[in-house]
């Protein structure tokens, strides 16, 4: 792999300036950012005047902590445009989630806005080792979703020749990035998994792709995950953060020449973590549920939402501007199994241990009598097919996960192609337990 540390010169100054620099922006936005929600959002006016608190009361970053939560259940609430600080025609884009559980989260940005993200991205795409003038192969999907229209704009925005194929139609994203040669790849890393097998499936050798650095995230996934994606393509896999409440991807990347965890674009969104339970914010280091605050989007501003997402706050390295360290789950993704807590992230790392067996999975729950059972459906890699080598594996894997997260589960060994693909977000949990 190529060394495709960029040069400090080519860096936004704020990226690497002093800790009281990047808190003296933060301040300045943050009590900007307050007042413009609290004038301009009734729920935010509500809210603040019910907590007793006003914009002007914040004096310093920690005072933040006295202000209301916003949740996913509050936007909802004001569907479709109501947490919108601008009048409806300075808005110039909509994106929302899927609404696959009730009514879809809208959000709106104006023109400034678009810039922001753009730039936001684009500095996530320097951070991973992409340049100007490299061809970007965009295979998030297009859409609603932030994830296609984000990396586009900030591909552009880095000066990149950007090639929009979005999801689905796998053997053609082979043929294109092959001809097209695209030497940066966004896509979650699930989907790298099938244009990996699709690679394998036209005899052509990932090694030699044209790829070098590949840009992924909308879900959750592993160092182990990201071995396996270097290793089979020769390329640096980076770590791409975000969520559309917040702004979209961009709000937290990793750096190509540390790949320790996601510095947080701390001059535009400023995070806390809080005990999931309490809500009582807790010290840098500590494991609990990320809260993100815009500085500066004009749309939607968003105040201290709970994006349920866990993981622990680390000081910068490659940058001054904090790390979160790699995503092991949602609070909601949570499986509670005979008492144990467990993310499909670490059965991810067990898999990729064992030989024999794809990087491909799902978790089924099903509840048998008074007691709840765990199915991690798997299958075969190419070239195992004898039936004494799979159980072999099998066993290796179920013992892996005993071991290191002391419950037994079953484990079903598919032939290679059984385990259903995404072609976006994986689906990891499949819940057949009876509701209520
Ligand atoms: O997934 C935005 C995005 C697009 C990020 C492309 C990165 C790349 P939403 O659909 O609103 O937005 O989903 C946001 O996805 O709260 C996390 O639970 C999860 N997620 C996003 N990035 C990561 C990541 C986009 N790198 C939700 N690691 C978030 C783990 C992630 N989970």
């Amino acid at each position: 792999m190529k060394d495709l540390t960029p040069r400090r010169s080519d860096l936004d100054p704020i990226e690497i300036a002093s800790r009281d620099e990047i808190e003296a922006l933060q301040l300045s936005r943050l009590k900007w950012s307050l007042r413009h929600a609290y004038y301009n959002v009734p729920f935010y006016r509500q809210g603040f005047d019910a907590a007793g608190v006003h914009p002007d009361d914040l004096k310093d970053l920690k005072d933040l902590a006295r202000f209301p939560f916003t949740t996913k259940a509050d936007l909802r609430a004001n569907y479709p445009f109501g947490m919108f600080a601008v009048p409806r025609d300075k808005i110039v884009r909509i994106h929302a989630s899927s609404g696959t559980t009730g009514k879809p989260t809208v959000v709106g940005y104006t023109e400034r806005d678009i810039d922001t993200w753009a730039s936001c991205v684009a500095r996530s795409m320097r951070a991973s080792g992409t340049r100007p003038g490299d061809v970007v192969h965009v295979a998030y999907g297009y859409g609603l979703f932030t994830g296609g229209l984000g990396a586009h704009y900030g591909a552009e925005k880095l000066g990149c020749t950007v090639v929009p194929v979005s999801g689905g139609m796998t053997p053609r994203q082979v043929t294109l990035i092959e001809d097209f040669g695209a030497s940066t790849i966004m896509v979650t890393p699930s989907y790298m998994l099938s244009i990996l097998d699709e690679y394998r499936a036209q005899g052509k050798d990932p090694r030699e792709s044209p790829l070098q650095v590949g840009i992924f995230g909308a879900e959750p996934w592993t160092n182990a995950m990201r071995a396996e994606i270097e290793a089979a393509f020769d390329m640096h896999a980076v770590d791409i953060y975000g969520l559309s409440e917040v702004i979209g991807p961009g709000v937290a990347n990793e750096c190509v020449e540390t790949k320790d965890g996601l510095h947080i674009w701390e001059d535009h969104f400023f995070p806390e973590i809080v005990n999931p339970e309490t809500g009582e914010p807790v010290a840098d280091g500590e494991r609990g549920e990320l809260v993100f605050t815009s500085l500066t989007k004009e749309a939607f501003p968003i105040i201290r939402y709970r994006t349920r997402d866990l993981t622990r706050l680390l000081p910068g390295t490659a940058r001054s501007m904090r790390r979160m360290e790699k995503i092991t789950g949602r609070s909601d993704d949570m499986i509670i199994l005979r008492g144990v807590n467990l993310f499909p992230t670490q059965i991810e790392e067990h898999l990729l241990k064992v030989r024999g067996l794809a990087p491909h999975f799902q978790i089924e729950l099903a509840r048998e009598g008074r007691m709840d059972t765990m199915t991690v459906h798997v299958e075969a890699a190419e070239g195992f097919s004898d039936p004494g080598t799979r159980a072999h594996a099998g066993a290796t894997l179920q013992k892996a996960i005993k071991d290191a997260i002391g419950v037994t589960v079953a484990i079903n060994i598919a032939d290679p192609g059984g385990v259903a693909r995404s072609q976006g977000k994986a689906v990891r949990i499949i819940d057949n337990r009876p509701k209520g």
